[in-house]
């Protein structure tokens, strides 16, 4: 393997080896990117702490994510055609997740289905659902989740239409790619992801394809999701969902301090603060700046997490430490499996924890879940999203 010191190595060396259109897929944000760069540069804006003297022997960095124990909080979050990245790249991941100690999450629009992802992995994984309008689909989705022993539904809030990414449309995004002479191209330098490709049946929406009415060709996402996704989505529904599976339940998608209390409300076990990765709501805050008045909304009354943006064990240290009780990482460990397939996604995992394990020392802290504000020097009007700074 490379000699990889950071996420962005892996980044580098994840852009050479898969093709453009999944690259691109992963490393867009929507319409003009705002969201998308400053969920990043805002996490800049906070610094940390130097503190000496203190002892910082035997550190631990193991804490809980809805009662489920995690060797740091960190769980791997639903990404779309993860197996489009890499050739069985969900199963890769998972278990990358699982030898690490830490959550997967499974996507509804993965390539490889629940069923074997279960089969292939061994530690529980969480499910992530996108609400369809075909309802008789949902509850079958959730019932494969529950037989496949998911010990988690991670509910996405905020993408019942997909926010445009000039990219993917200008690329022909699809699963598997069709074979024009642009991606011919692209693909003739990408051999060590064809011959992968080449070595697998899973290339298609493992979920879906023979699963939901009338969707026998689930190639073209966008317009899959147009024509499938309920744009009626509201609470009531999701306190039905919340019945039918019956487990426990993580709302993502949240950005705003109201659904965050609307999400406690209906007794949600765990919120993901998120604006999906700036891929959905450009010219939202950065879901690090949203943190603090959303942690203020809903105080201890439910279990908050983060994701968009991480690309640090710092990054990661700074969410905790503004009262995130766990964090949530898509394209870090897209990175590592484009990179290097499993084992790039423990590296991925690994340089996280180095860097989380490392920092906290430095700040004087050796327990992950003593961090707190006491760590950080935050700008003046961080916490308040209507101050520009
Ligand atoms: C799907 O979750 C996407 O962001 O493309």
């Amino acid at each position: 393997m490379a000699v990889y010191t950071t996420i962005e190595d892996m980044r580098r060396v994840y852009k050479r080896r898969v093709p453009k259109m999944f690259y691109d897929y992963c490393e867009s944000g929507s319409w003009t990117e705002q969201t998308f760069t400053e969920n990043k540069t805002d996490f800049q804006k906070i610094h940390l702490r130097q503190r000496v003297a203190v002892n910082m022997a035997n550190r631990s960095t193991r804490s809980e994510m809805i009662g489920q124990d995690v060797a740091m909080p960190v769980a791997l979050a639903p990404v779309g055609l993860t197996g489009m990245q890499h050739a069985d790249g969900e199963i890769a991941a998972a278990r990358a997740a699982g030898k690490f100690g830490v959550p997967f999450t499974l996507s509804t629009m993965s390539i490889c289905s629940i069923e074997d992802v279960a089969e292939h992995t061994e530690k529980p994984f969480w499910f992530q659902l996108y609400v369809m309008k075909d309802w008789d689909f949902v509850a079958r989705i959730l019932q494969r989740a529950k037989d496949a022993k998911c010990s988690a539904l991670v509910l996405t809030l905020d993408l019942q239409l997909m926010g445009q990414r000039h990219k993917d449309i200008k690329n022909g995004l699809s699963a598997p790619p069709k074979l024009t002479p642009a991606v011919i191209a692209d693909l003739a330098t990408k051999w060590r992801w064809g011959m992968g490709m080449l070595g697998t049946k899973r290339r298609f929406f493992g979920n879906i394809v023979g699963h939901a009415k009338g969707v026998t060709d689930a190639a073209a996402l966008g317009a899959w999701t147009a024509e499938q996704f309920d744009l009626e989505l509201d609470w009531a529904k999701i306190e039905r969902l919340r019945d039918m599976w019956g487990g426990k339940l993580i709302l993502k998608g949240i950005n705003d301090p109201e659904d965050a209390v609307m999400a406690s409300k209906i007794g949600a076990d765990a919120i993901t603060v998120s604006n999906h990765g700036g891929r959905q709501l450009d010219g939202a805050m950065s879901s690090i700046r949203m943190l603090p008045s959303i942690m203020d909304a809903v105080g201890d009354d439910i279990e908050v997490h983060l994701d968009s943006g991480i690309r640090t064990g710092q990054d990661v240290l700074k969410a905790l430490a503004l009262g995130a009780k766990g964090t949530m990482i898509g394209r870090a460990f897209v990175y590592g499996l484009g990179a290097g397939g499993e084992a790039g996604v423990s590296k991925a995992l690994e340089i996280l924890h180095a860097e989380l394990d490392k920092t906290m020392a430095l700040c004087g802290e050796r327990d992950v879940k003593a961090l707190g504000r006491h760590n950080l020097i935050v700008p003046q009007g961080f916490e308040d999203p209507t101050v520009s700074i």
